[in-house]
């Protein structure tokens, strides 16, 4: 074989090998995919790093006796999630307003990317809360974090018989298209019914008022309604389109295959091995991949449903509100599980960059 060709055979192969590791560092893997590590070296902070911590979420000071659940990564199957860096996030944001809405569990990632903020760059914050909208702002780097809790994101309007859910109408799209980042979320408050059910009536097409319907047919025409507004007024040259995925609960054992523990989360101390739940995919995350590939603007969807299902551990159980008020199996102790949506975040935020 001629020298020449040799060298060329040799660039080649190199460039082949570069391509592949280009792919995998400019976001071209697929974070969804893989399973949690114990790593003695997380939490990447610790809820006293974070004086402005909810109490709901603080699992430790409420009492919970275990700590093992905080020491696990997410270890995606063929890459690594990159590195996490506050300052890098501000610096770029400089100047900008990011925006969570949705229900709380959007509030969940808030507050764990506030504090995984603060922790990094340990700079001056304020909290401000106008309306129902909730400001979390780092005056040196002139960024607001804001969440706006908006359980259905579709219009709910006050009528004399009761609240109507308007699942064609969406007026407070003409406000959420002047920020420069949105994490949108909606799942969890459509099954609610009897007292938690925050409506009376719920409406769609002309005249077509009903006193119930089917909840995931309701839940898709919002969706749609949602991702029509997408395409046809956000500038998504201006303004990024996130999407927080389906975040699970694990108020059924049996759904882990835990026959012994018919109630709850509580006692769960690790997560489930492996890269499979084994209670198969979520009935909300199959509606909303099936509305966001409808979608011709790019919206990222966070996709968290998978790696979430595997932690039935990270739930604050018995340990939220102050230490006791019932059982929560649906939403995640801070420091946990919202730290990995937020690497997730920052990895789409700064693809290719
Ligand atoms: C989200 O992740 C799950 C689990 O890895 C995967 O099955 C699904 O296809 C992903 N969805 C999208 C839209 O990429
Ligand atoms: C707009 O959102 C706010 C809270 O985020 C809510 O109170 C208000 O009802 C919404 N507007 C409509 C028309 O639903």
């Amino acid at each position: 074989m001629a020298y020449s060709t040799a060298i060329a055979l040799a660039i080649c192969i190199f460039s082949l090998f570069h391509n592949i590791g280009g792919t995998l560092s400019d976001g071209g893997c697929d974070l969804s995919r893989g399973q949690w590590v114990y790593d003695p070296s997380y939490p990447l902070y610790s809820s006293t790093d974070c004086p402005f911590i909810w109490k709901e979420f603080d699992c430790q000071k409420n009492g919970r006796p275990d700590n093992e659940y905080l020491k696990y990564r997410w270890q995606p199957a063929s890459c690594q999630t990159p590195r996490f860096s506050g300052r890098r996030f501000l610096e770029r944001f400089r100047g900008k307003r990011i925006l969570f809405v949705g229900d709380s569990l959007s509030m969940n990632q808030w507050q764990s990317l506030t504090c995984m903020l603060y922790k990094s760059v340990q700079a001056k914050y304020t909290i401000n809360r106008i309306g129902g909208l909730s400001i979390f702002s780092f005056p040196a780097y002139d960024v607001s974090i804001m969440l706006s809790r908006n359980a259905f994101l579709v219009d709910t309007v006050h009528m004399r018989n009761g609240n109507v859910l308007m699942l064609d109408s969406i007026e407070n799209g003409s406000y959420w298209r002047t920020f420069d980042v949105i994490i949108f979320n909606t799942w969890h408050w459509w099954l609610h019914t009897g007292k938690k059910q925050p409506w009376a009536f719920v409406r769609y097409g002309v005249n077509n008022a009903h006193k119930d319907m089917n909840r995931m047919v309701a839940y898709e025409k919002a969706l749609n309604t949602w991702a029509r507004w997408v395409d046809s007024s956000v500038d998504t040259d201006k303004t990024k389109i996130f999407f927080q995925g389906v975040s699970p609960d694990h108020v059924n054992p049996r759904e882990w295959g835990d026959d012994a523990n018919s109630k709850s989360c509580l006692g769960e101390t690790e997560p489930v091995k492996g890269t499979q739940y084994p209670g198969g995919s979520h009935p909300g995350e199959v509606v909303l991949e099936r509305v966001l590939r409808k979608i011709s603007k790019p919206v990222h969807l966070l996709n968290i449903t998978r790696l979430s299902q595997l932690r039935k551990d990270s739930h604050p159980s018995a340990y939220g509100f102050g230490g006791h008020r019932g059982m929560d199996c649906t939403h995640w102790c801070v420091p946990g599980v919202p730290d990995t949506w937020n690497q997730l975040l920052f990895a789409a935020l700064f693809q290719g960059s």
